[in-house]
Order: structure tokens, then C-alpha cells, then sequence
């Protein structure tokens, strides 16, 4: 299988055997990982089987090997999404990698526009549950997931140690790539949503199938559509992450030394 394929490519290019967490570095999230510590190998994804140079925006497309307190922990440099034409499977293709890397916690990532009023720009949000809108799922057959606690409490409860400030949100995936109308981001709030991006959730599902643990954290890089009334863009979206870069690097590799 093209994840056993990726996992030994893995192993081999980086000299460990086990990785024990992935974290996936969203929009926003890139200039982070030099916080995070100095990889000890690097590898271009474009070099792994099933993976894909990512074609948004900002997304560096390389696999780091970090180690950090007694984790060895891979950071996938970007992602693919379903608005680049990928299909489910290939969304969700890192995920599954991680899992023969033999990763047991999956930290995901991901820019966000908020929805609940009193969220500020620069704000990272714990993911404490989510709408998959994507009408898409990686599953295939019949395989009846649990997603009740999915966004794992124990793992939320350790990165509020790091940093008490942190609030918890729902997060709505949509398709994208074009952004939200101000009517679908009210209706989006009426269905409970805090944040709305275009990421993370088939990632989850797929992470909860294969039993891991799952941390999700969003930097809300703009408020969402019609909230101030002006209009978004991708740059700002990677202008607000640069920006955070050494809060959201500290933030992750507090997490990290806790695991
Ligand atoms: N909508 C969807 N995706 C996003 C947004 C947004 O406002 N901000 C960052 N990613």
C-alpha cells in the first residue's frame, strides 16, 4: 500500500524507524516549524510515494524529522486539499503515512476565518469539534467511525497547560477554494460553527478510523466573511501566520515536550 510505500521511504531517507507524532502545518502555519526545533532530515514530498507537491500558496512541501524532549515527530510542511482537485484518499494520504511511520498522535493544523463573535485575528483555537460541509469522506465500506470525542480532551487539557489562554471553537470544513459568502457564513453560525476553513476535517475522520490521537489547533488569520465587511484574501491569510510564527512554534513544541 502506497502508506507502508511512504512510511519505509520515511524511515530510510530520515534513519528512524519509529516517528511517534505528525504534525501537519496548514496555511499560516510554515515559518513555525523553525521554532520547532532543527530537523536532522528533510525530504521533499514530491520523493514520497503518494504525496503530492502541495500547489497552495505557502505550502513548502517538504517532510522534516524533529526530534523534540523524547518524540521523534514529523512535520509535513503543507497539505492537500480537495479544492486542488484531489480526492479524498489523497487528502488524507499524509495521515495515513504517519499512521506506518508509526505515529500514534496526529497534531493538525490549519488557518481559519472566525465566526464567534470575540475571536481576534492572531488567535489560535483548539479544535473541540467539527462540521465536515465537504460532502466527501475518506472512509470506504462500511467501517462505522466513532467521532464522539474525536478532538481528543486529555490532548486539549495538555496544550491549555502550555498556554491557559487558549479557547476552544468547532470548526466547519468547506470545499473552498472560493471563500465564504456573508450569508453562508451566518448560516454557518447557526449551525454552530466557530471557525470555517478549507481543511482538516477528512484528515480527522480518517485519523479517529485508524484509532489516533488527535490534537487540532486553528490560527483565525481573518474574521469571516461580512463579519467587518471587507474582503479576504489568501495573503493576508499567510501575512497574519508569518506574523504569529514564534507564538505558534512555542506553542507547538510546548505541546510537543508533554507528549
Ligand atoms: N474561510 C475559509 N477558509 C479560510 C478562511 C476563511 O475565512 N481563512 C483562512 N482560511
Amino acid at each position: 500500500m502506497l502508506a507502508e510505500q511512504a512510511a519505509e521511504a520515511i524511515a530510510t531517507r530520515t534513519g528512524v524507524i519509529h516517528h511517534h507524532v505528525a504534525v501537519i502545518l496548514g496555511s499560516g502555519w510554515q515559518t513555525a516549524a523553525t521554532e520547532i526545533g532543527a530537523p536532522t532530515a528533510s525530504i521533499p514530498m514530491s520523493e514520497l510515494p503518494g504525496f503530492e507537491p502541495p500547489t497552495a500558496q505557502g505550502h513548502q512541501g517538504v517532510v522534516h524529522s524533529v526530534t523534540v524532549g523524547e518524540s521523534q515527530v514529523l512535520l509535513m510542511m503543507g497539505r492537500q486539499h480537495l479544492y486542488e482537485g484531489y480526492e479524498p484518499q489523497r487528502v488524507v494520504h499524509a495521515v495515513h503515512a504517519a499512521a506506518a511511520a508509526g505515529a500514534t498522535t496526529v497534531i493538525l493544523t490549519n488557518a481559519a476565518g472566525g465566526i464567534r463573535p470575540g475571536l481576534r485575528v492572531g488567535e489560535t483555537v483548539l479544535i473541540s469539534d467539527h462540521l465536515n460541509l465537504t460532502g466527501r469522506t475518506p472512509l470506504t465500506g462500511a467501517s462505522f467511525v466513532n467521532m464522539v470525542d474525536a478532538w481528543d480532551p486529555a490532548l486539549r487539557t495538555l496544550a491549555r497547560e502550555v498556554d491557559p489562554a487558549l479557547t476552544e471553537g468547532v470548526y466547519a470544513g468547506l470545499n473552498g477554494p472560493q471563500y465564504e459568502t456573508p450569508a453562508e457564513i451566518r448560516m454557518l453560525g447557526g449551525m454552530g460553527a466557530d471557525l470555517v476553513g478549507m481543511s482538516t476535517v477528512l484528515e480527522a475522520i480518517a485519523a479517529r478510523s485508524l484509532e489516533l490521537r488527535l490534537l487540532g489547533i486553528s490560527l483565525v488569520t481573518n474574521l469571516a466573511a461580512g463579519v467587518t465587511g471587507e474582503a479576504l484574501s489568501h495573503e493576508e491569510v499567510l501575512a497574519e501566520g508569518r506574523a504569529a510564527a514564534p507564538r505558534l512554534g512555542k506553542l507547538l513544541r510546548g505541546v510537543l515536550e508533554r507528549l
